[in-house]
């Protein structure tokens, strides 16, 4: 691993999975001693919740597992696709939607799925990270962002 690895995690609001992806990732960089290694960000799709801070239940549930939330929403911009080397979506929608913004096959190379990278027994390709805004799922998704977490940097610890 040489230069900064940038990362920027990526869901629709920009309130629930994404900062909660963001504060799992960097906390684990944190542990190992690599926060000079990386730049890790977070961002969604859409605007509506732009300037705000992650939704309450989400912020309490990192909060309590170790991995506070500071992050205030944006919405993803063009740059992004520039700036960071991989753009880490939590479903199918995020990656469609990231992809209609992408203007190259180079940034769309960018674009992978967080649960491609969760290790473990139950590790299936394709799956999407639940969105708890709608699931009320706030543990489990704690728990898979730190699975895909460790399994990310697993990978990027190879390149
Ligand atoms: P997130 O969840 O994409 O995990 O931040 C959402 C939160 C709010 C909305 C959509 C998704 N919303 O439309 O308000």
């Amino acid at each position: 691993m040489s230069d900064k690895t940038r990362v920027l995690f990526v869901c629709l609001g920009n309130i629930c999975r994404s900062p909660t992806a963001e504060a799992v990732f960097a906390k684990l960089v944190r542990d190992e001693g690599l926060s000079h290694r990386f730049e890790i960000d977070s961002a969604g799709t859409g605007d509506w919740h732009a300037g705000e801070p992650a939704h309450p239940p989400t912020r309490a549930t990192a909060a309590r597992r170790g991995a506070p939330i500071t992050h205030l929403a944006r919405q993803v911009v063009p740059e992004d696709f520039d700036r960071f080397d991989h753009l880490i979506v939590m479903d199918a929608s995020n990656a469609t939607n990231l992809r209609r913004l992408a203007k190259n096959e180079a940034h769309r190379a960018k674009i992978t799925l967080f649960r491609d990278y969760e290790e473990g027994a139950d590790r299936q390709a394709g799956r999407e990270v639940p969105d708890p805004y709608y699931t009320g799922q706030f543990e489990e998704v704690f728990d898979i962002c730190e699975r895909a977490a460790k399994g990310l940097l697993a990978q990027i610890r190879t390149k």
